[in-house]
């Protein structure tokens, strides 16, 4: 299953246009869709070693490209086009002719993306809420940020997790990579807005995250302050493709 939805990004002065993706396929399924993947793409598929690898790489890069196609004039085609890696990891496409760039998670079976104009980043992050997972985020976490929590969360693996999804999507939109001291990334407030929670951060100030639990997924979304965002479709998509498992 795939869904692809365009998304606006309103701020003060001027509009953009972001897509959001999300893909649920496992790896047989995600084989048949290898003819989207651009040479370079398919040379470095081709050299994985280990399936569970080749299969984050497909949900990572279909989900990209097809973010990609949904926001792109039309004439693109998905074998001229490709993500690459920057000096950090993070994804950087090649060759649309139109700014565009990616922002990816992928975990188990499902594979995120965002695709954005240049001059507008995003960040995206997915977790499983695992409990065992949630201890160990919980060594992470402030007293300040397990006080938010308590206040917000009845389950508190549920918390932890999105928390940690913040911080991840925090560290693709400034492009380094959960790489630094997890404070750093600590987050100052949290408010719930109907089924999202909404967050801001102490070192960050210029950034906001929105964030959404289905069916023990949590999914954050990471963007720029003043811009405002109806991430209504974003979780029509998320939940629908995350219920369709049971
Ligand atoms: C980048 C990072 C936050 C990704 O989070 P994750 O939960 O592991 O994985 P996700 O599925 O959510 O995201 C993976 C995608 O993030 C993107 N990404 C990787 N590094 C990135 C960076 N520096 N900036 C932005 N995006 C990045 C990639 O597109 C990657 O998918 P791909 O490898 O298929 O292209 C995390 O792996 C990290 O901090 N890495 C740097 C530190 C490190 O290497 N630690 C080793 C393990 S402790």
């Amino acid at each position: 299953m795939l869904l692809a939805k365009e998304l606006l990004l309103q701020r003060e002065k001027s509009n953009y246009t972001a897509s959001f993706c999300i893909i649920n396929e496992d790896l047989q399924k995600l084989s048949k869709r290898l003819v989207c993947l651009s040479p370079s793409e398919y040379a470095y598929y081709q050299n994985l070693r280990f399936d569970k690898r080749k299969h984050s790489y497909l949900l990572g890069r279909i989900a990209a490209k097809e973010a990609v196609m949904a926001l792109s004039d039309k004439k693109l085609n998905y074998k001229n086009f490709f993500v690459d890696f920057g000096v950090f990891q993070f994804p950087v496409v090649k060759n649309t002719a139109q700014n565009i760039q990616v922002s990816i998670s992928h975990c188990d079976d499902y594979g995120v993306s965002l695709a954005f104009p240049e001059d507008h980043p995003l960040g995206i992050d997915m977790e499983k809420i695992d409990h065992d997972k949630a201890h160990i985020i919980d060594t992470t976490l402030t007293s300040h940020e397990k006080k938010c929590i308590k206040a917000n969360f009845v389950d508190v693996a549920e918390g932890n997790t999105v928390f940690w999804t913040i911080k991840e999507s925090l560290s693709k939109i400034i492009k380094t990579g959960f790489t630094t001291d997890p404070e750093v990334f600590e987050i100052k407030s949290i408010k719930k807005s109907g089924n999202q929670f909404i967050c801001d951060f102490k070192n960050f100030y210029q950034y906001k995250s929105v964030s959404y639990t289905a069916n023990n997924y949590a999914c954050t979304v990471v963007l720029p302050k003043k811009t405002s965002l109806d991430c209504h479709n974003i979780w029509l998509s998320f939940e629908s493709v995350v219920r369709s498992k049971n």
